[in-house]
């Protein structure tokens, strides 16, 4: 039964593909919360209750994508866009390491304005600013030779979903005729290089179901990736998707517990969709086994421009200057939010 497949997982023994698909088919309320409570204990082991936060710099909602799920999907004439320079990006870096940020993401759709020159500048810049802090990239695909002049420029870790581990899934929510192989070639590369590497998936896309989820699982397992990133899928107004109801809360924890169980040492981020189809959301993702959280550090002006999806929350508890809310939240439920880079324990020491 699907208690004894969570104890085998939690085990690290073999689940086969049948049993993955049968557990994420049938578990129960009861099943959930198991899980989530077992989820909750490995991840005391390892990280006991320490919170790692990092500020996430929303850099540009210019994209050449055109990702069927996504708001500012290049067809989507209404998105508003714009563009932060280096000095933008600087002054979020200063505001957010006053508050104890000692990890900067910089994510952004895929913009060529945004060049290996440009990049490079604006990387070493924080690089040199703040030798104490660890620097995410989330920009999505770029060149292995761009990835290693950033790595080179001073970044450690890079964040890109595969969104899909199914080719057939991917197709259809790629309209352009993109490739899961090539998406899967990129993070490879990047961990070659010596990225800390961060992937993951929406759950509850259109068009997904619980083989292409197993098939996200056993991908992830493959990988074994430092970062673990899910969320529900949100419907945009703007985009084709418009019409598809979000992921299932429930369904979300307990594909967050499974990869805890999975994956004991992995950063897991409780997400803002999580935060976004339900006002206890980011809570129930850290009850769940999630161990990272990421407020919006961009400027305010920009915050309301950089929607992937609807009601995306950037304020209270997601909004970095509100850090204080955070750690309340975090506190009543027993974590404490801390002041450190908080590395992957797999992560090699860079000089
Ligand atoms: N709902 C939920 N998540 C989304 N993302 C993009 N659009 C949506 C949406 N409509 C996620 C993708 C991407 C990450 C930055 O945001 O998984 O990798």
């Amino acid at each position: 039964n699907n208690l004894e497949r969570l104890i085998k997982l939690e085990n690290n023994l073999i689940l086969s593909e049948t049993d993955l698909r049968i557990l994420l088919d049938t578990f129960t309320k009861e099943d959930l919360s198991y899980a989530m409570n077992r989820a909750r204990k490995v991840r005391e082991k390892v990280f006991g209750n320490e919170v790692y936060i990092r500020g996430l710099i929303e850099l540009t909602s210019y994209c050449v994508c055109d990702c069927l799920y996504c708001g500012i999907r290049r067809e989507n004439k209404n998105a508003e866009r714009y563009r932060l320079t280096k000095e933008e990006v600087l002054s979020c870096c200063r505001t957010g390491h006053e508050l104890g940020f000692r990890t900067f993401v910089i994510q952004g759709g895929e913009d060529p304005y945004y060049s290996d020159e440009v990049m490079t500048e604006i990387v070493s810049s924080i690089r040199k600013t703040y030798p104490d802090c660890a620097i995410t990239l989330s920009l999505g695909e770029r060149s292995k030779e761009s990835y290693k002049k950033l790595y080179d420029a001073g970044a450690d870790r890079y964040l890109l979903r595969h969104e899909t581990a199914d080719e057939e899934h991917y197709g259809k929510l790629h309209p352009k005729g993109e490739h899961l192989r090539v998406r899967m070639k990129h993070l490879w590369d990047l961990k070659e290089i010596g990225y800390q590497v961060g992937t993951g998936f929406m759950v509850g896309s259109p068009f997904q179901d619980s083989s292409t989820l197993v098939k996200d699982l056993l991908f992830l397992k493959e990988l074994n990736p430092e970062m673990v990133g899910i969320g529900p899928f949100v419907p945009h107004h703007e985009s084709v998707f418009k019409d598809f109801e979000h992921g299932s809360l429930d369904l979300t924890l307990m594909l967050l517990s499974i990869i805890r169980l999975m994956m004991p040492d992995a950063l897991i981020p409780s997400t803002t969709s999580l935060g976004t189809i339900h006002p206890r959301g980011r809570e129930f993702g850290m009850e769940a086994g999630a161990n990272v959280v990421m407020p919006n550090l961009s400027p305010t002006d920009v915050r309301k421009k950089y929607l992937l999806y609807d009601n995306k929350a950037f304020t209270g508890c997601e909004a970095a200057e509100s850090l204080s809310l955070l750690e309340k939240s975090m506190d009543s439920l027993g974590f404490q939010v801390v002041v450190h880079r908080g590395d992957s324990r797999r992560a090699k020491i860079r000089n």
